[in-house]
């Protein structure tokens, strides 16, 4: 990390849109940028009024914003609209209805094309099918699904009828599946028997199993069925599991569009924090969808003929904002993939842009790092000149891999849009619009309209390094965190007055652009998966052998970082190779595959301050190498420590 920060902060390549870019461009210049920037900081209603009347809305709101109370901030009072309405319905009489929505490859090869027409059907289909099954408006419903069509219609259904979706990424174990359930309070699951990766059969059917048992509250289960082989089919409870497709062979294609209160919950989306619980994160009806749709809109400057591929999964919220409401709320075309990229080789992401001529392409760094590992030849095979704009997200990008992703799959002609944000902010909220702001390989460049962003230190004053703040409320934001206001308000609005608090580092250089220098609580960021380091230590020393643990994120070649734990055995206990392998199992039991540690080294203690605390620094050079007494004098990398000392401090 150290080495990236520096050479990061170094970096003075800029690069500028193509001129054909430009012309073409939604906003096309800086000018043009810095007018819409200030409009929408001087007159925030007026702006995001004006964006909000380009959607539909049933009845029009009384105010836009309502800041009587901060940090229960309200957006669009009293109007009422529905999302999967403005998603689909309201291109239903117009030619748009004839437009692919989704184009959907699955990873065995097998492809699906869902016109607008075809997914409105579905969804009402699916929206009747719950409603046949009891579940009404507010009710919580988890999904847990591989990336296939049913996914996205299953979040639209639940929008089309006022249920709350809570979407579980379908590689979090039934323990994850059961917190999420428990916390709340969801009565209706919807999944799948199976999902395929890398060739092999999950079975998810029985990780959703397991999860429920106990759950009483879990009245039914609707089940997709995705794999043909019939030996494979799963365990159907009698009276409480049901297959999806025979209740929708019989639903009606027509149903009725629940009329939403802006502030009315859309869905809730679980990620992990600094304490040993997952928070679910609540977003609202109307301000988010008014900012999932003009983020979409201007940042990938999506066109009538794009072919638009978000590589995230519908599981975190990269896939709900950009993969279904964004895109589909601006009448795009978007692409799915079920699988993983390199299966059956490692030209598959590139096949498939060749294949369906993706213009738009946005992933994240782990994905980019891996593919530069594979090798540029894997990419040659392809014609990918489709292509006119990729975007990346999830960590910031190294400039080595912004350059690798610039030339190799951009042709030097495409603007990358490095976005920063998270599941809380609802959509993007720093980056460049691409065809008005220049670049600079690993930097996330400028706000986006509507955003005030800032840096400030512990004691709220302006500075070039230290916290990256948002000063004013945007539509998007989280409205809280479910059944915890306590913690909604300490985690969020504690440090400074009225102001946000996103929990990473940042600095501001001469040209006001902001680099993002990660995360400075105990969030690590592995692959792009968010995971708390209490978490995981919680699930350590509740086994039975464990006295201690301290989980930290070092350094990973494609990861970006990955998980390392400081065990202390209890008196008596061994630390050998096969104790390392059940703890390691623990936590692919208890959380999900992708979270399980790299390393675990057990440690006799662990090193403390006088107060108690423990040294996580001095774990980190442990882990990462460098000797103690040695610490880095990489001017950047200590401005991280430092920052994370003082917010561990606090
Ligand atoms: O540390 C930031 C990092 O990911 C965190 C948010 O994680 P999550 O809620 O899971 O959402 C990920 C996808 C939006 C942030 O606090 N992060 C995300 N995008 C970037 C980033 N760090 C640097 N640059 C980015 N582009």
């Amino acid at each position: 990390m150290e080495k990236e920060l520096e050479s990061l902060l170094k970096e003075d390549r800029v690069f500028s849109p193509s001129a054909e870019f430009k012309k073409q461009a939604a906003v096309k210049s800086r000018e043009e940028y810095e007018a819409l920037y200030k409009e929408s900081i001087n007159n925030p209603e007026g702006f995001w009024g004006k964006v909000a009347k380009e959607l539909h809305w049933f009845k029009e709101w009384k105010n836009v914003l309502n800041e009587d109370e901060p940090p229960a901030y309200k957006w669009f009072e009293e109007g009422k609209t529905n999302i999967a309405y403005n998603c689909v319905d309201r291109y239903i009489d117009t030619p748009k209805r004839n437009k692919a929505a989704i184009i959907w490859e699955g990873e065995p090869g097998d492809s699906r094309v869902l016109t607008y027409w075809d997914l409105y059907r579905e969804i009402n289909k699916c929206a009747n099918v719950l409603r046949n099954m009891g579940v009404k408006k507010g009710d919580r419903v988890i999904i847990y699904l591989p990336m296939i069509p049913e996914l996205a219609i299953s979040l639209l259904a639940c929008a089309k009828i006022g249920a709350i979706h809570s979407v579980v990424f379908a590689g979090f174990s039934a323990q994850s599946i059961k917190d999420r359930i428990m916390d709340c309070g969801a009565t209706f699951v919807i999944t799948a028997d199976h999902g395929w990766r890398r060739g092999k059969l999950l079975n998810l059917k029985d990780i959703v199993d397991e999860a429920v048992t106990d759950c009483v509250n879990i009245k039914n289960m609707l089940v997709i069925k995705r794999s043909e082989h019939e030996k494979t089919s799963c365990h159907m409870q009698k009276g409480r599991d049901y297959w999806y497709a025979d209740l929708m062979n019989d639903a009606a294609v027509t149903a009725e569009t629940e009329e939403m209160d802006s502030e009315d919950m859309l869905f809730l989306l679980y990620t992990s924090g600094t304490t040993g619980k997952p928070k679910g994160i609540v977003h609202t009806t109307g301000g988010y969808m008014v900012y999932a749709y003009l983020t979409a809109k201007y940042i990938f400057d999506l066109k009538e003929t794009d072919v638009y591929w978000c590589t995230a999964d519908i599981g975190w919220i990269t896939g709900h904002s950009y993969v279904v409401y964004g895109p589909l709320l601006n009448g795009a075309t978007c692409l799915m993939y079920e699988g993983a990229p390199d299966y059956p080789d490692k030209a598959r992401m590139w096949e498939i842009i060749e294949k369906y001529g993706v213009s738009i392409f946005y992933t994240a760094p782990t994905a980019i790092r891996a593919f530069m590992k594979w090798g540029d030849d894997w990419v040659k095979k392809h014609d990918i000149s489709s292509l006119r704009l990729l975007g990346t997200v999830g960590e910031s990008i190294n400039p080595e891999a912004w350059m690798w992703y610039h030339r190799v799959i951009g042709n030097e002609k495409c603007p990358i849009v490095d976005t920063w944000w998270q599941t809380e902010t609802g959509g993007i909220m720093i980056t460049s619009l691409p065809g008005a702001v220049e670049t600079k390989p690993g930097c996330a460049t400028l706000p986006f309209l509507g955003i005030e962003a800032g840096i400030l230190d512990a004691n709220g004053q302006e500075a070039d390094t230290g916290f990256l703040a948002v000063k004013s409320p945007w539509p998007g934001m989280l409205r809280g965190i479910y059944g915890d206001d306590e913690r909604f308000r300490a985690t969020y609005w504690s440090k400074w007055e009225n102001t946000y608090f996103p929990g990473d580092g940042a600095h501001k250089d001469k040209d006001g652009y902001f680099w993002l220098l990660g995360r400075v609580d105990d969030v690590i960021n592995v692959s792009g998966h968010r995971l708390g380091t209490s978490e995981l230590e919680s699930i350590f020393v509740a086994d039975s052998v464990v006295a201690e643990a301290a989980v930290i994120g070092i350094k990973h070649e494609i990861k970006g970082q990955a998980v390392v734990a400081f065990i202390s055995l209890k008196e008596g206990i061994n630390g050998d190779k096969t104790l390392e392998g059940n703890l390691k199992k623990l936590i692919s039991e208890k959380v999900g595959k992708f979270a399980m540690p790299e390393r675990i080294i057990f440690s006799g203690e662990l090193p403390k301050t006088r107060s108690g605390k423990i040294m996580r620094r001095l774990l980190r050079d442990i882990a990462e190498g460098r000797s103690m007494g040695n610490i880095t004098t990489l001017a950047d990398s200590q401005v991280v420590e430092s920052l994370k000392e003082k917010y561990e401090e606090d």
